[in-house]
């Protein structure tokens, strides 16, 4: 079978198309035959050689965080059967614990996440499978896991309620629009940020309000000084102070990402004067996916497909995400 494998860690141009061994599911695995999977910045995080996580020594490396597919083969015990439409939860946890044994699952003291998705087919943990209504497009279902399912988590952490404000920037990229779009579902209304008029117009549909710009002081006047209750900040960086002044006093701001940053920039007195908060947040539940997918088979949101590519054009979706030349969720269709 093939897969679309970093070979090099060097962007874009590392991405090869290779030849492995088809898996085999052992007890309480399946293997899924991949229809889509999303690809996040987490993979061009890897494939760019920045992710502490992958290094070198264990290339080609088969990324891809979001397979969704037909069931193919299910091993012993495993609560699944052929053809079944299923996405996977790329969760992956102890189950031990006492963060385990407590919950949230996200919290596990040794949390990672699954890759491999990027593949014909991917050997997967049969109890991470989530079913996939009719009603729901595979395509559609892989852009959930990751980028959804961090902005709901982020969301909820937030404590969002109908009626609050919620401040947004980066917000036309895969946990950004979802942020926008779930705020919505929450009946909160969302401010979005972009740095591109192209994209400022497509995302007009999807937030309440958007801002475009590039400088701290002009996103903060645009967005409101002190006027959201909410922040979801995958962008660190300076992006901390502009959440910070954005939101009111006791406001809380959730940070997943660090796209603009490695450091959360923030003044210090505004932000204990105000009684803010700064919670950090990674993923969210398996039973938080399943209401996503369930929610969105029904139709209360549409996860957004910008694009998708087949799997020997995987290199083109990194280099079009690397160059911010997307719109929500890019999808590899092997
Ligand atoms: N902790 C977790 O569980 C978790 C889960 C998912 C994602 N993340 C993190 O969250 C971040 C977003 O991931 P994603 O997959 O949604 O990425 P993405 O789709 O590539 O995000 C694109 C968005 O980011 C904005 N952006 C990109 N570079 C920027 C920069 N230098 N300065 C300001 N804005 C910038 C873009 O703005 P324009 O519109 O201006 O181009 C666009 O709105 C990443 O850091 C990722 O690692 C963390
Ligand atoms: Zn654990």
């Amino acid at each position: 079978m093939r897969a679309a494998a970093f070979a090099e860690l060097t962007g874009p141009d590392g991405v090869e198309l290779i030849e492995q061994e088809a898996p085999e599911a052992g007890p309480g695995e399946a293997v899924v035959e991949v229809r889509a999977c999303s690809i996040n910045r987490h993979d061009l995080w890897i494939l760019q050689g920045h992710s502490a996580m992958i290094r070198g020594e264990e290339l080609p490396f088969v990324s891809g965080l979001d397979p969704a597919g037909l069931v193919r083969e299910a091993g012993e015990g495993a609560p699944v059967e052929e053809g079944d439409r299923v996405l996977l939860c790329p969760n992956q946890t102890c189950g031990t614990c006492d963060r385990c044994r407590e919950g949230p699952e996200n919290t596990c003291e040794s949390f990672s996440l699954y890759h491999g998705g990027l593949a014909e087919q991917a050997l997967v943990d049969a109890d991470r499978l989530i079913p996939v209504p009719d009603d729901l497009s595979l395509a559609a279902a892989s852009a959930l896991p990751t980028a959804y399912l961090t902005a709901w988590h982020m969301l909820k952490k937030a404590d969002v309620t109908a009626g609050d404000r919620v401040f947004v920037p980066g917000a036309t990229g895969g946990v950004g629009l979802a942020g926008c779009q779930l705020a919505g579902v929450l009946g909160a209304e969302s401010v979005g940020t972009t740095t591109s008029e192209r994209k400022a117009e497509r995302l007009a549909d999807f937030a309440d309000e958007v801002v475009v710009g590039r400088d701290a002081g002009d996103i903060v006047a645009a967005a409101g000084e002190g006027s959201a209750d909410a922040a979801l900040n995958h962008l660190s960086g300076e992006f901390t102070d502009v959440c910070g002044r954005v939101l009111r006093t006791a406001g809380t701001q959730v940070v997943c990402g660090r796209t603009a940053g490695e450091t959360l920039d923030q003044h210090s007195a505004p932000f204990f004067l105000s009684h803010q908060a700064i919670l950090g947040s990674t993923m969210g539940t398996q039973p938080e996916l399943e209401r996503l997918v369930g929610m969105a088979a029904e139709g209360r949101f549409d996860p957004l497909v910008d694009r998708t590519y087949p799997l020997d054009e995987t290199a083109t979706a990194f280099a079009d995400m690397e160059e911010r030349d997307a719109f929500g969720k890019l999808v590899v269709t092997p």
